[in-house]
């Protein structure tokens, strides 16, 4: 067994216990009533990088939540990773839908059940321990940069203002991040495209003041079916976005690549059964992989107004309101198609209501090349690890700062990610594998070997 293993091993318990402690942390960024928490976390985070060995480790203060960073610099001469993550997570809501309390981590069937196990605390900190592992072995073999934030579940609004401030810091050679998912643990795969996003909010009004839904329903436009028809006209029969002008920009891939995106393995029944549905639906003509990975997509977030109480009562509301998110593929521009939103979507209210369109958080999606020195060290590090090769797959979420860091710092990222599909990011009962967490930590190390070669 190599020294690694033989390391992990002897250390896992308490690995374990130290994410533990991160995963009790309930750091919803999200939320204001837990911003004493996000920074608490951020301490965590702190002390366990001093701990491990890493140098100039600080708190940075931004607007919002604050960055913590961390560095070993061993040789200028050699190359320096940066790795990147966020130990902020989502609200644990709806808590009810949760098995075991969220913030109260529980190992199952060999999986840790937590808010944050997998998106994105278990999956930073196999970083941290990886880099402890090579610490403690005199093992590693180049320069470390650690930046790991608290607001990438609200967009990163302050990331962008830091890292423009702080390229000298900044400065590296790779950016590295474990915030994705694999295929399976029998199927290795390196995540190679996201999505972009556009958030949009909007909001229909009738008439001044809720209504008496027999005195003028039928006469008084209400502001719901009206926004329900408005919302349905958002798509065609062809499961196509109508919005004029949306698909402009979109990359068309060549059928070489489209083969090539379609090789990896998807089980449709699995698929259908994991998550009790008879059926499938998108985009006509493209593929599951496809609707997911390379086709820009519309979808309402949630959708208020009236009564939602107990029982019935008869009203025509004042107000109806949706969230709406439109997920991007190169090379459209987020903040072109939120134009595009925001004109068409006034465009089709009818003269009866009033509508306001707001825009939440954005993102431009990215894709990372695979002829890179870095993207052949991760490659190298699978097959070592897992005795397969990697497969490269297009994700369909969104992590705005890798498009960000290529424009303010000229670096590409590799996307190591070691989550699963089903996983249950964002959503009640998140958890992560131990062996994921396990065999993550060993073939970062395994990466760092490589690369540094
Ligand atoms: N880690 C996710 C993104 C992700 C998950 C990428 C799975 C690929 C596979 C990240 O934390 C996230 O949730 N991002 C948000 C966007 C952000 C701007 C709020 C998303 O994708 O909704
Ligand atoms: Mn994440
Ligand atoms: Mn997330």
């Amino acid at each position: 067994m190599s020294s690694v293993n033989q390391y992990i091993q002897t250390n896992q318990n308490r690995f374990l216990s130290e994410l533990f402690d991160l995963l009790r942390i309930p750091s919803v960024s999200a939320d204001s009533k837990h911003k004493q928490d996000v920074r608490k976390a951020a301490e965590y985070v702190v002390q366990k990088l001093k701990d491990a060995g890493a140098d100039r480790v600080e708190l940075c203060e931004t607007k919002g939540h604050p960055i913590v960073f961390g560095e070993k610099i061993i040789d200028k001469t050699k190359p320096t990773v940066l790795v990147y993550g966020h130990y902020d997570v989502q609200p644990a809501d709806p808590l009810n839908l949760w098995d075991s309390p969220a913030f109260e981590p529980v190992v199952k069937d060999g999986k840790i059940y937590a808010r944050g196990s997998c998106d994105d605390k278990g999956q930073f900190y196999m970083h941290i321990k990886a880099f402890e592992a090579m610490m403690k072995l005199n093992q590693l073999p180049c320069n470390v940069k650690f930046m790991i934030e608290g607001e990438e579940e609200v967009g990163s609004d302050n990331l962008g203002t830091f890292v423009k401030e702080n390229k000298g810091k900044l400065q590296a050679d790779v950016i590295l991040i474990s915030d994705t998912s694999l295929i399976s643990l029998d199927t290795p795969s390196i995540t190679v495209g996201l999505r972009g996003l556009s958030y949009m909010e909007v909001e229909v009004t009738g008439p001044n003041r809720d209504l008496h839904s027999g005195v003028y329903g039928g006469a008084v436009a209400n502001p719901i079916n009206t926004l329900s028809q408005m919302i349905a006209s958002l798509h065609d029969d062809k499961g196509r976005v109508t919005i004029p002008g949306f698909y402009d920009k979109v990359a068309e891939l060549t059928k070489d690549e489209r083969t090539q995106l379609n090789k990896a393995p998807f089980d449709l029944a699995a698929y259908k059964s994991e998550l009790d549905i008879q059926d499938i639906t998108g985009e006509e003509d493209y593929t599951t992989l496809e609707r997911t990975g390379i086709r820009p997509t519309l979808d309402v977030n949630g959708i208020w107004g009236g009564y939602t109480g107990e029982g019935a009562k008869t009203v025509l509301p004042s107000k109806a309101s949706a969230k709406i998110s439109m997920r991007l593929v190169p090379n459209q521009n987020s903040a072109e198609i939120t134009e595009l939103f925001t004109k068409h979507f006034q465009s089709i209210a009818p003269k009866s209501v009033k509508v306001k369109v707001t825009a939440h958080h954005g993102g431009e999606p990215a894709v990372t090349p695979t002829d890179s020195k870095a993207f052949k060290a991760a490659s190298s590090a699978f097959e070592e690890v897992w005795g397969k090769s990697p497969i490269p797959t297009r994700d369909g979420g969104s992590i705005p700062i890798v498009s960000l860091f290529k424009k303010e710092l000229g670096l590409d990222t590799v996307l190591m990610g070691f989550g699963l599909d089903s996983d249950a990011i964002h959503s009640p009962n998140e958890h992560y594998g131990i062996k994921n967490f396990l065999i993550g930590i060993e073939t970062i190390v395994a990466f760092y070997k490589h690369y540094a070669k």
